[in-house]
């Protein structure tokens, strides 16, 4: 029988072992999660002692952390933009920095005093984007693409959830190619896998081993989905509307350069939290 004290020493050292970064931060994470608690109620229970049935399901977690798991994947979720996205091996954890896009839109929609924005995201994995546009902007229309019928799944989930499974139309789709010509968006978001094939022995364990290879990986160093969005959603937006999309680091050049200059203005590019070129936005002439 160990104390919260002990049972999180044990799992500091058994995390450290394992070469985990900020073990202790995990270990502590991992049992707040499971006591449902915060840091000030494990410091002020530090010496109470926990039912075998919760010391060993905390064990569980420590086990699979120590193996190099994401948190989120063990406990089955990430918040984006304050709200909670569940995700498992299926679907690409959210980022904070992808919250610059959401930043970006809900700026957009109301400088312009768009009534019915419509909004369409491209790769939409765990539905991160479209269910926080739904919910942030609640008369806009949004379409949400995924290659991966799995993680497609995992969105409705997180939009039945969030309470707009009806608000969002769900396109199993290899980019926008399953679109009618005819449909046409105020704003198209896409944050597309965009490292190279290459670079994966660079990766984090955490990453490589257990994020879904279809969401990170694109031929040509990173850069081929991206550019191809380029090219093809240009018919499906309203001349004024704008392109989003995430990018990886040192692409923003080449990416620009690729850039039709007939169909598209170069708008600007939003730096993330580490000052890393991160967003291109591109308007529709
Ligand atoms: C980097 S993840 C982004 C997920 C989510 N939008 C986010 O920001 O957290 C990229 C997503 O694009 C999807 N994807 C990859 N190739 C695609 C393609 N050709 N067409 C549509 N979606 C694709 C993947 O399945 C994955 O869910």
């Amino acid at each position: 029988m160990l104390s919260i004290k002990d049972l999180l020493a044990q799992a500091t050292e058994k995390l450290q072992k394992a070469n985990i970064k900020d073990a202790r931060h995990n270990a502590t994470l991992l049992l707040m999660d499971l006591l449902n608690c915060n840091k000030a109620y494990l410091l002020a229970h530090n010496k109470d002692i926990l039912s075998s049935e919760i010391a060993e399901h905390y064990q569980r977690f420590i086990e699979r952390r120590s193996k190099g798991e994401p948190p989120q994947y063990i406990l089955g979720y990430q918040e984006f933009y304050g709200r909670k996205f569940t995700v498992n091996p299926n679907v690409l954890i959210p980022r904070p920095e992808t919250e610059l896009m959401i930043e970006l839109v809900i700026k957009l929609v109301k400088e312009l005093n768009i009534l019915q924005p419509k909004i369409l995201d491209v790769g939409t994995g765990s539905g991160s984007i479209a269910i926080t546009l739904a919910c942030e902007l609640p008369l806009s229309q949004i379409t949400a693409i995924d290659i991966s019928p799995r993680a497609l799944k995992v969105a409705h989930e997180n939009a039945s959830k969030h309470q707009v499974i009806d608000r969002i139309n769900w396109v199993y789709s290899d980019l926008v190619k399953e679109l009618s010509s005819t449909e046409e968006f105020h704003f198209c978001c896409a944050n597309l896998p965009y490292i190279s094939p290459s670079e994966k022995n660079d990766l984090a364990k955490e990453v490589r081993d257990y994020e879904p290879e279809l969401a990170l990986f694109a031929p040509e160093e990173g850069l081929a989905l991206t550019k191809k969005l380029f090219n093809d959603v240009v018919p499906l937006i309203y001349s004024g509307g704008y392109l989003i999309c995430e990018i990886g680091f040192g692409q923003e050049k080449a990416l620009l350069e690729s850039v039709n200059l007939e169909s598209w203005q170069i708008e600007e590019t939003l730096k993330d939290l580490q000052g890393i070129a991160r967003t291109i936005v591109l308007r529709r002439k």
